[in-house]
């Protein structure tokens, strides 16, 4: 997927219909576009809904204190837009910091919306947030009003133009509002560079095989258009100013919880899924040994596996006229 393997980008690949029997994308069956056209990087969004779940549910510390940080630039906000809200974890701890604010979860997966929603009502927040499906970026022409911040968590690299993007973003910003968006950062760490048995840095070099894909993932995307990844310069671009740039720590450190060994589990499974045809023979049974159950020195089991991860927010304003 594009749940890249990893994230560095925010998100791992996933498997694609050249990987595994599944098809593509739900993104695409929504609305009649698909992420790539039987590419390996061809993304089944609602398919992704388990994982991109547990992983926001994992990562809720991160996120509590990269919005709690844009609480301290953004007062008082009457509408918040997630774009690309994804099952809209995310956009549910907004609802959740921003008591007083609408929010609207931005989306092209219809059933990743209805999990956004579900989780909204369950919440108690359900009478302040709103869904809205379509294709990104023109979709967001369908808001009834501006938006005082307007998130967007690891979806801007999904979109071809990302320039034209954070245009549109910006086009939809009321006066003095703010852009956020949540990309780049570190690859995540869940091993020891030495694993006591195998080739030791086997995290490197997945990290290099998820580049590749990333590559590949942007070049498929429809109307790709190559762009220097200055976040800060875009946003300008953009006629956004004041732009500031943090990153946020995730570090969940051994002894991992169920919860952590999970997420480690389904994250390195989905790396075996995608590259196990080209990982060397040696680094594949190393992977396969580790997502054995019974192995005691398998994730499941072993006691020095941890969570790491660092995501960075880049924020900018939109000028008062
Ligand atoms: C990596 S997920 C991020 C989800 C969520 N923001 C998070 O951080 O957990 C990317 C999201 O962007 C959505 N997306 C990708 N390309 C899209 C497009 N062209 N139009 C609308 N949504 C899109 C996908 O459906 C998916 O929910």
């Amino acid at each position: 997927m594009a749940h890249h393997p990893h994230e560095s980008h925010g998100d791992q690949p996933s498997p694609g219909p050249g990987r595994t029997p599944g098809p593509a994308d739900g993104h695409g069956q929504d609305h009649g576009h698909r992420h790539g056209h039987g590419h390996d990087t061809d993304i089944d969004w609602a398919e992704m809904a388990p994982h991109l779940e547990a992983q926001a549910e994992l990562f809720t510390p991160l996120y509590e204190r990269a919005l709690s940080w844009l609480g301290k630039e953004v007062t008082e906000p009457g509408l918040i837009v997630d774009v690309g809200s994804g099952p809209g974890v995310v956009a549910c701890l907004f609802a959740e910091i921003f008591s007083g604010a609408r929010v609207t979860a931005v989306d092209g997966s219809a059933p990743l919306l209805e999990r956004a929603r579900q989780r909204a009502d369950r919440l108690g927040h359900g009478d302040r947030f709103d869904t809205l499906a379509g294709e990104l970026p023109h979709v967001l022409a369908e808001l009834d009003y501006p938006a005082d911040l307007l998130w967007a968590g690891r979806s801007l690299h999904h979109l071809g133009d990302q320039r034209a993007a954070l245009a549109a973003f910006a086009e939809r910003l009321a006066p003095g509002g703010t852009l956020a968006i949540m990309e780049g950062g570190l690859p995540p760490r869940f091993l020891p560079r030495d694993l006591g048995f195998g080739r030791p840095g086997l995290e490197a070099r997945l990290d290099v095989l998820q580049e590749e894909w990333f590559a590949r993932m942007r070049a498929d995307l429809p109307g790709s258009v190559g762009e220097t990844e200055d976040w800060a310069g875009l946003l300008g671009a953009a006629g956004l100013r004041h732009v500031r740039t943090r990153s946020f720590l995730l570090d969940l450190p051994a002894p991992a919880s169920d919860r952590a060994r999970a997420y480690i589990a389904a994250s390195l499974s989905r790396l075996r899924d995608v590259f196990g045809d080209t990982l060397g023979d040696d680094d594949r049974a190393v992977l396969d040994r580790l997502l054995d159950p019974g192995d005691a020195a398998g994730v499941h089991r072993r006691a020095d596996v941890f969570v790491l991860a660092a995501h960075t927010v880049h924020t900018a304003v939109k000028p008062v006229r």
